[in-house]
């Protein structure tokens, strides 16, 4: 079973088949999405079914919880994707899938549903890794290609600077070695009692708040290395409302304008760390232009200074529109494409992965 790794049986998608109907599949974390995009820009349809509501008292993603909403929801979500579009199962050419990195519990759902319709079906399964998608994500919206560029990938499990060559030519510049920015808000959020998810109102309050009453750090902000570290940030966070120790003081002795001077102080240095790194690393590719997906990318103080950074080094810059910012599958049916035009297709006994689909794309340290 399953087609030789990186060849298409009897077709040349690039010349003979036009256009190309391509079905995304996307389930790698807490969002459930189907879409259907066509020769790799022109989004027919795009759903996204959220598990917000599920995870949100827990104060975060329940893997267990995850994986079986998505077994719930995923095949009428397909459904509803190909109907939308307009298009019939006999009428798509591929389906790609996010197949890492990701909770594989939750991957596992996407993965096994994609290879069961590209095997029905007939047609190619592609792999698509779910940082690549991201990195490439504000290609959608624009007319022409982007790249070269550098992508600043930002959500709730990732913080990743990638040099984007071409859409299937990526490396890792840096990433984080432990929290993911997202993932700082939530926990800052939750530390403020504030609610889950943390990034849309830490973001809210801050705007009421001084960014300069507390001086949190910004670690690695100078270092030449494009890695990133926001435990730090996190626990002085939590000893600025705690106290060392974390006996003395709590949230409740706080003013609400002191939650605000603090997420507001919070957001300053996470802002600055991820912008100087940004620019960094396009001074460090010799890139003109940066691109910014995930999540966080929702974040207002972010975009203001990403705007303002970029406009000072001269490069230009793409934020991607915010439905193609948190997770979505119309950017893996986009990605999908591409790796399709270049013969990389999956093998139908295709395994999700924990971790990047391409490891060797880490960059060394050091540069
Ligand atoms: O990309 P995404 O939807 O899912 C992941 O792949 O993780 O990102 C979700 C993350 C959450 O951590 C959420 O708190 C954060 O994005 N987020 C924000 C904002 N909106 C969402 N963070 C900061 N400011 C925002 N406005
Ligand atoms: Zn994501």
């Amino acid at each position: 079973m399953g087609y030789p790794r990186g060849r298409v049986p009897d077709r040349d998608y690039d010349r003979d088949v036009r256009p190309v109907t391509v079905l995304g599949v996307e389930t790698s974390c807490d969002e459930t999405a189907a879409a259907v995009v066509v020769d790799g820009r022109d989004v027919r349809s795009n759903l996204v079914s959220s598990q917000v509501d599920l995870h949100a008292r827990y104060g975060g993603v329940v893997p267990e919880i995850a994986a079986r909403a998505h077994i719930e929801k995923l095949v009428p979500l397909i459904e509803e994707a190909l109907a939308r579009a307009g298009v019939g199962y006999g009428d798509l050419h591929a389906v790609a899938v996010t197949a890492g990195p990701g909770l594989v519990g939750s991957l596992l759902i996407g993965v096994t549903a994609a290879r069961t319709l590209a095997w029905t079906l007939g047609v190619p399964l592609v792999a698509v890794d779910h940082l690549e998608a991201h990195a490439t994500s504000a290609a959608l919206t624009i007319g022409t290609s982007p790249w070269p560029a550098v992508a600043l990938v930002v959500s709730g499990g990732h913080t990743s600077l990638f040099l984007v060559r071409d859409y299937c030519d990526l490396e890792l510049l840096g990433q984080t070695v432990d929290d993911a920015a997202g993932e700082a808000f939530d926990k800052v959020a939750a530390i403020l009692e504030l609610g889950y998810p943390g990034g849309p109102v830490i973001d809210r309050v801050a705007r009421g708040g001084n960014p300069q009453a507390v001086r949190f750090p910004r670690t690695w902000i100078d270092a030449e290395h494009l890695d990133f570290s926001f435990s730090g940030l996190k626990t002085a966070v939590l000893y600025h409302v705690y106290g060392a120790g974390q006996k003395y003081g709590s949230v409740a002795h706080l003013s609400a304008s002191q939650i605000a001077d603090i997420s507001a102080s919070f957001q300053a240095a996470l802002v600055d760390t991820l912008v100087a790194k940004t620019i960094a690393a396009a001074r460090q590719t010799a890139v003109r232009t940066v691109v910014v997906g995930g999540g966080v990318a929702a974040n207002s103080a972010l975009r203001a200074a990403l705007a303002d950074a970029c406009a000072a080094a001269g490069l230009t810059l793409h934020l991607t529109p915010m439905q193609y910012c948190t997770d979505n599958a119309a950017m893996v049916a986009a990605l999908g494409y591409r790796r399709l035009l270049r013969g990389e297709i999956a093998d139908l006994r295709l395994e999700p992965r924990a971790g990047l689909l391409r490891p060797a794309l880490r960059r060394r340290r050091g540069l």
